[in-house]
């Protein structure tokens, strides 16, 4: 991570022209760790050269994967194996990664060595029993600290395949238990209250594993293979939501964003928009490695509050802090209920959000799981990132609306999933720059 590094956004006009965002973080995540044990090689395209996407890499490679990057966004991975990783004594980084220690861990309790998975100060602070919890009863044996990282996970245990009720919507333990479960004897399935992203699920039977799989359910055996195969990585959609807000907020802006991923579990901020009076087209619907994917068309548009239905929730529980700035700026009153992941995300997204906005002037309530936001205009201020990559963004976006600059305190974590975001936004449209 690199130093500190503070932002000023303020308004630059309308915005205009065409946005290429990087790759799909989860997708790059997942495509380097089932080519990391298939047979053969595997060529990925598109790879989010983010930290946390490389923190992985760095992860396996310390296991004994060997990983060429022929160019930026790409990696050629040559698979060891179901049963090829090596085991080191030094501690695996994971950096900010959630989505990486997460399904490492799942990984690595189905491995005959012993390892130990570390993060940032960000991911020390993230609940990991809803991870291990379950994966012991498969079997593994992690030591934890109360339940946060260091994770020390014992190889050598015999895993058996379990049937598991998720008690929250989240595609990272779903995928950590799947990917125990290649490792498991017997079947392991799991059971969502909501469906969550199934990028493991598609990637998996793509890899050549047998695995049955619809929204909200998933489930598969151990003892079979995994076959290299190419991963072509499409746009991160998480990434295209805060030019999806900023495009909507600013007056006279049309913007296209080419090549997006359109998983129907990560675009719940389409609806949300839409239901606010969004101006949003989606042109060129296609498929791309197994996934949906188009181009995105965006004007400017006047919003207004609404009340947003819960069961979008999970469908765009990244796209939050993206959100919250529509909202803020929106004409009346918006309801958020039924989101109290987002107070275990890379920080307590509702209270820094809810912190954020106020410094800037706006009205809003925090509820335990959600909030009530009352549209207007926000002033200049400073506002704090919390070490939180996707809250840096999002008041990035806010500056280009508010009636004076907007400072954003620390932003170097943006560098965990949009690099390069500083010089795209400004080829828009933006006038974001380091704060004095
Ligand atoms: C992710 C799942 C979600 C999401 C995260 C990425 C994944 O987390 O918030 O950014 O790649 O599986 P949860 O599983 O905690 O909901």
């Amino acid at each position: 991570m690199s130093g500190r590094l503070d932002w000023s956004s303020r308004p630059g006009g309308a915005l205009q022209g065409s946005v290429t965002v990087p790759g799909d973080k989860s997708v790059s995540h997942r495509a380097l760790m089932l080519a990391a044990i298939a047979e053969g090689t595997s060529h990925i395209r598109g790879f989010l050269e983010g930290e946390d996407t490389r923190a992985t890499a760095a992860v396996l490679a310390q296991l004994g994967v060997r990983i060429e990057t022929p160019s930026a966004g790409e990696r050629v991975v040559h698979g060891v194996g179901l049963h090829g990783l090596r085991g080191t004594t030094l501690p695996l980084d994971c950096g900010n990664a959630g989505t990486g220690m997460r399904l490492l861990a799942g990984l690595l309790v189905g491995q005959a060595f012993d390892s130990r998975l570390i993060g940032d100060a960000s991911l020390s602070k993230r609940p990991m029993r809803r991870v291990t919890d379950p994966l012991a009863r498969m079997g593994a044996r992690i030591d934890s600290r109360d339940g946060l990282p260091p994770l020390d996970v014992h190889g050598g245990q015999p895993l058996r395949g379990i049937r598991y009720e998720l008690p929250v919507a989240s595609a990272q333990v779903k995928s950590a238990l799947l990917l125990a479960g290649l490792y498991a004897t017997g079947e392991t399935e799991i059971i969502e209250p909501h469906p969550t992203r199934d990028y493991t699920e598609r990637m998996l039977a793509a890899f050549g594993w047998p695995i049955v799989f619809a929204p909200g359910h998933a489930k598969l055996e151990g003892g079979h293979l995994l076959r290299a195969r190419d991963v072509d990585v499409p746009a991160d959609f998480s990434s295209a939501a805060f030019f999806l807000v900023a495009a909507s907020i600013v007056p006279g802006s049309a913007l296209r964003l080419p090549g997006v991923g359109l998983n129907p579990r990560r675009t719940g901020l389409l609806q949300a928009l839409r239901l606010m009076g969004a101006d949003i087209t989606v042109e060129h619907e296609r498929e791309a490695g197994g996934e949906p994917v188009g181009d995105l068309v965006v004007r400017h548009a006047a919003l207004h509050g609404v009340e947003l239905p819960e069961s979008i929730v999970p469908d765009m529980i990244d796209e939050f802090p993206a959100l919250f700035i529509a909202a803020a700026v929106a004409s009346g009153r918006t309801v958020i209920r039924g989101a109290a992941e987002l107070r275990v995300k890379e920080s307590d997204r509702i209270a820094t959000m809810a912190a954020g906005l106020r410094a800037l002037g706006a009205r809003i309530e925090e509820t335990p799981d959600g909030a009530i936001i009352h549209g207007g205009r926000l002033a200049g201020g400073a506002v704090d990132s919390h070490l939180d990559h996707r809250i840096a963004m999002s008041f990035a976006v806010a500056g280009l609306v508010a009636d004076a600059a907007v400072r954003i305190n620390d932003c170097s974590h943006v560098a965990t999933s949009f690099p390069g975001f500083v010089t795209l936004s400004n080829g828009c449209g933006f006038d974001l720059r380091d704060a004095d």
